[in-house]
């Protein structure tokens, strides 16, 4: 009994060692079990005292238990508050975090609309040939529309795609109508100043279906529900134009979305701001990439552009000279 009651109070540290001791005394072969199985060899006269005795060391220990118990937790309560306490007057180092490029994250706003009007995602390589580029564009060698695209040659003739088009040839020659694509991407011109970059992005379009299916009115719709979506409540005026590719063929402006066509800088006191490059696929196209008897419609935009309306960027060029200052505004 001294013995509990001493490793009770003195020497169990943890609710732990204070559950085994419980055990030793109340377990099913604790001492107290014991001592009660004993009763029944205990001699008739003696057995109430021994009785009594047992069950004053059972309440007095399970007394000493209980209170020992509350201390315990208490103990280990603040033992944990402590080890685990956080000191919230720490200086703390800022974290800088990144931000997408305003170019990178217009891409993505213009893919994610596409996307979700169940257009499939279409890649192709930067280094192109002359087939892909031009010729089964409707360009042919030697055609004076060529000089439209200032192009970069590799000494194999090979060159730098100069626009996003050719990945429509590899997608129709790769696939069979009907076909709903776009064609995110980097593309090169030799061209530098304060609106042309060598290296911008563009992100086209294409539509194919079997039949007359699809029409210059389909692609007039379209575009302005993408436009209205990009840029808010927008005039959308198509201007008749030219595309090898493409005919018809239509540049697209929406209305001055800096003055609101009272005429500004921007627009050149025009009242509108060019956006798009677009047209019905030229028969010449289909025929070079085999398909009969098939209608459709493209686009292509200069993600640039967008960028810079959207987000009033005057200049192009601060686009590609990581100035962390510029940067930094688009977290
Ligand atoms: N490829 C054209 C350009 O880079 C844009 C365009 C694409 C126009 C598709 C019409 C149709 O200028």
């Amino acid at each position: 009994m001294e013995e509990f009651v001493n490793r009770i109070k003195n020497e169990c540290q943890t609710l732990a060692d204070l559950e085994k001791i419980r055990v030793e005394i109340f377990g099913k072969k604790g001492i107290l079990s014991e001592g009660f199985a004993k009763l029944k060899y205990i001699p008739e006269d003696e057995k109430k005292e021994f009785a009594a005795l047992l069950n004053k060391q059972r309440d007095e220990l399970g007394a000493l238990i209980e209170t020992r118990k509350s201390e315990l937790s208490e103990l280990e309560v603040a033992l944990k508050m402590k080890s685990e306490a956080v000191d919230v007057t720490l200086f703390n180092e800022p974290i800088s975090t990144g931000a997408l490029h305003p170019v990178m994250a217009t891409m993505d706003r213009i893919i994610e609309y596409f996307m979700l009007q169940n257009f499939s995602l279409e890649t192709g390589p930067l280094i192109e040939d002359d087939f892909h580029n031009f010729e089964a564009l409707n360009l042919p060698k030697y055609h004076p529309a060529r000089d439209m695209q200032d192009t970069f040659y590799l000494n194999d003739f090979r060159l730098l795609r100069t626009h996003t088009s050719p990945v429509q040839v590899r997608t129709m020659l790769a696939n069979k109508p009907p076909i709903r694509m776009i064609a995110p991407g980097t593309v090169f011109r030799r061209d530098m100043d304060l609106t042309h970059t060598p290296m911008f992005h563009q992100v086209e379009g294409l539509i194919v279906e079997d039949g007359d299916k699809v029409s210059f009115a389909n692609l007039k719709s379209m575009l302005e529900q993408f436009l209205k979506h990009m840029f808010g409540d927008v005039k959308v005026r198509f201007r008749p134009s030219f595309f090898p590719f493409t005919e018809p063929s239509a540049e697209v402006d929406i209305s001055c979305i800096f003055c609101q066509q009272e005429g500004c800088r921007v627009c050149k006191h025009t009242g509108w701001l060019e956006v798009l490059g677009c047209g019905v696929v030229d028969p010449n196209v289909f025929k070079a990439v085999g398909y009969k008897n098939v209608s459709g419609y493209a686009f292509g935009l200069g993600v640039e552009r967008f960028a810079m309306l959207l987000h009033r960027v005057p200049d192009l060029r601060s686009l590609f000279e990581g100035d962390l200052r510029l940067m930094e505004q688009f977290k």
